[in-house]
């Protein structure tokens, strides 16, 4: 297996709106991450992923750009980002920035050029004409409502896969690839260090644009199967990479809803010479009920296995995945996965633990470093997430119980994500002096990073440790080591074998919240060759025991000898 340092880095996804405050606006900004890089120096990660900082209205918190040359004039300015760079760079960490190509703001220059005609805007985006007055097909919109939007000046619909203010780009038109190859280029000759591309699956459609099947009592067709992994999708990003990617040494990772396996690999295989890395959905979907995120689901510990399998033996020869238990679109990871009361520290622990010794490049998103949890504001009203509002206001519409739309909403708003980072227990979680954007949560008098970081048996210390681990050299094997299940049939415990050149590292995570007893005698685990490298809990070595047990979501990481 080929050698790679976005391999063994372990990236921290930031949002920068929620991350830190520092000139008390309430909303997070470039000089508040500055203020905190030593913090992440010391938690060990290598790269930042910064969710987009250019300049947006906001219609969807920055992923509808208006400006891709220019900073949001909330985040700070181009120097702010510059002296990130700068200051990043001396820590050794890199940073990745969001690349939003799919569409741009519909308050983008290029769309507003569009709408009139002017060349070489023209054809940058997506228009057609109505039929008899309709849209010219049935799709519905990720964010509610059909993706296409009259508009009266060009007298035609332009397409938008998001929100209306999120017009989708023509991809078809080689001018808009060339412009986008020329943005790319200009942020990596500053000195970024690589791409996170937002929905890169989605940028080419079927040309003929058929109607979608319509489930019963949906108003809207299903148009994913024509901009999923469409037809010149590869295409594309292979000529994006040799006229750009492969100029520098940068990582790369795509976000991609929907993907298989067989397809993903399409995305990274090393021979095709397209991404290092896809975000396939497939964990995310295993709380949720199939197709619909808002209907949560008992996790099925079968289902996550066979999925972690699926994707490892698909890609073990050419590829490299990427594992994150949560981000800017999830609920948080140990409400989702974990138990965020009772249980909430060791089920941080344990996930983080899976999050890190997975096969794969893992990424943390801010606060779960804390183990922080989902909230549950009382009223929608402090809710800002557009698709959760938007949602809300549908399902009103259809005549449904408030109460039951709000249960709905705690589960799976993108909000459960975006309350501020709780760094320390004074007003607002020290994330900010003003009143923040959004509310947060109010656990933070009990879970923050200040009081943790004196706490040795805290969440974050426990992510400092592993990380370090992860790092050690004799260790390669969680890096670069190839994985094999244990204990397949079991449904409560998730546990698996990493070899690399003749280290070999055993990994056994209790998932749920009760004890677990296994007769060693069973022959499973040679309990005589282990060495504990680390563990959630204390754990004492009994070694004529022949009764192996982990308590509630328990997790052990061992070498083998
Ligand atoms: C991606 C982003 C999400 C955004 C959407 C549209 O899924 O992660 O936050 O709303 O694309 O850009
Ligand atoms: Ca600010």
């Amino acid at each position: 297996m080929k050698e790679h340092w976005w391999k063994e880095a372990v990236v921290y996804q930031i949002y920068p709106r929620s991350f830190n405050d520092s000139n008390g606006d309430g909303i997070g900004d470039l000089q508040g991450i500055i203020n905190k890089l030593d913090y992440l120096k010391k938690l060990g990660i290598d790269v930042i992923w910064l969710s987009p900082v250019y300049q947006s209205p906001n219609d969807d918190n920055g992923y509808d750009i208006s400006d891709y040359y220019d900073i949001m004039d909330e985040f700070g300015s181009m120097e702010d980002m510059e002296k990130l760079l700068v200051e990043a760079h001396q820590r050794d960490i890199k940073i990745i920035m969001d690349l939003v190509v799919n569409h741009t703001s519909d308050e983008h220059e290029w769309f507003e050029k569009s709408i009139k005609k002017i060349e070489p805007y023209q054809d940058y985006y997506i228009w057609k004409d109505g039929k008899k007055g309709a849209p010219p097909n049935n799709w519905g919109a990720m964010f509610g409502g059909s993706v296409w939007e009259y508009n009266e000046e060009r007298n035609q619909y332009y397409l938008h896969l998001f929100s209306v203010k999120q017009p989708d780009l023509n991809w078809e038109n080689p001018a808009v690839r060339e412009t986008v190859y020329e943005m790319m280029k200009w942020w990596l000759n500053k000195g970024i260090d690589g791409f996170r591309m937002d929905v890169i699956n989605y940028i080419s459609k079927d040309q003929s644009y058929p109607d979608g099947k319509k489930e019963k009592g949906e108003k809207y067709g299903n148009g994913a199967p024509y901009f999923i992994n469409g037809p010149r999708v590869h295409e594309f990003l292979q000529e994006m990479n040799e006229i750009v990617l492969s100029k520098y040494d940068i990582m790369t990772v795509g976000e991609t809803p929907g993907v298989t396996p067989a397809e993903g690999l399409k995305y990274v295989d090393e021979a095709r010479n397209e991404l290092n890395m896809v975000f396939h959905f497939d964990i995310m979907d295993t709380v949720d009920v199939v197709s619909d995120k808002w209907e949560k689901d008992r996790l099925d510990l079968f289902k996550m296995k066979d999925i972690i399998n699926k994707w490892y033996e698909t890609f073990k020869k050419q590829g490299w995945n990427s594992i994150y238990l949560n981000n800017h679109d999830r609920p948080r990871m140990v409400s989702r996965f974990g138990d965020d009361e009772k249980y909430r520290r060791e089920s941080a622990k344990m996930l983080i633990t899976f999050n890190m010794t997975l096969p794969g490049t893992p990424y943390i998103y801010q606060g779960e470093e804390i183990g922080m949890c989902n909230v549950q504001f009382e009223s929608i009203d402090d809710y800002r997430d557009i698709e959760t509002l938007n949602r809300y206001q549908k399902e009103i519409e259809k005549g449904r119980e408030q109460k039951e739309i709000m249960e709905e909403i705690y589960w799976a708003s993108r909000d459960n994500a975006r309350t501020p980072v709780q760094w320390d227990d004074s007003e607002n979680a020290g994330f900010s002096n003003g009143e923040p954007w959004i509310k947060v949560n109010p656990n933070y008098k009990k879970i923050n990073a200040a009081s943790q970081q004196e706490d040795p048996a805290s969440v974050l210390k426990y992510y400092q440790d592993i990380i370090k681990l992860r790092k050690k050299k004799d260790n390669k094997a969680l890096i670069y080591g190839n994985y094999q299940p244990v204990l397949e049939d079991d449904k409560q415990v998730f546990s698996y074998l990493r070899k690399y050149n003749g280290e070999k590292i055993f990994v056994i995570l209790n998932f749920f919240g009760y004890n677990w007893e296994h007769n060693l005698e069973e022959g499973i685990i040679d309990y005589n060759h282990l060495e504990l490298i680390i563990s959630n809990y204390e754990v004492q070595i009994n070694k004529k025991d022949t009764n192996f047990s982990l308590r509630p979501y328990e997790a052990r990481v061992y070498r083998v000898k």
